[in-house]
């Protein structure tokens, strides 16, 4: 197998603000599951299929946007959850849209149906897709497709 074969097979989870917290924070909203165990999750659906996964969380924007310099040329995909950065951070977007992995945004809760300002996502427009309110499952769902977008197409799209 060649490097270039086993760089793309690496995808990068981020998981912004505040998400360190998930099943003790409001989990009304956000549900009783840990990030460590959708983490691990994911990193055993991955590893069926022989996918590495770089998983980080931040409550800093700066480091999300390192991990998304350095890994944004050579993963076969992105999955973010930017927390509040969603709404705001110009400088998130500007860094998925400088590198050519394709990105899959994710929220836990349905955005669209809270409060006004998280409605507007500055993310979505240079994300190849947004899946929100599905919970930890919209983790999944982003793992698979671009699971299957390198298996299918050998190679990373961004299209
Ligand atoms: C969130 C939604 C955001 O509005 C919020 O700031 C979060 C989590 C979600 O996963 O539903 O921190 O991204």
């Amino acid at each position: 197998m060649s490097q270039s074969i086993v760089r793309q097979r690496l995808i990068l989870v981020l998981h912004g603000p505040n998400l360190n917290l998930l099943g003790r924070r409001e989990p009304d909203i956000y549900g009783a599951t840990t990030l460590d165990e959708i983490d691990r999750r994911l990193t055993g659906l991955a590893s069926e299929r022989g996918f590495e996964l770089v998983i980080s969380q931040s409550n800093y924007e700066g480091a999300l946007v390192d991990q998304i310099q350095r890994y944004g040329w050579v993963a076969s995909g992105i999955i973010i959850n930017p927390g509040a950065l969603t709404h705001y951070s110009i400088a998130l977007r500007d860094a998925l849209s400088a590198v050519p992995s394709p990105a899959i945004e994710v929220h836990l809760s349905n955005i669209a149906a809270r409060e006004a300002f998280r409605h507007h996502s500055v993310i979505s427009a240079v994300a190849r897709g947004t899946i929100a309110g599905l919970g930890p499952a919209g983790y999944e769902l982003a793992l698979r497709f671009l699971m299957d977008g390198i298996d299918v197409e050998g190679e990373p799209t961004n299209e």
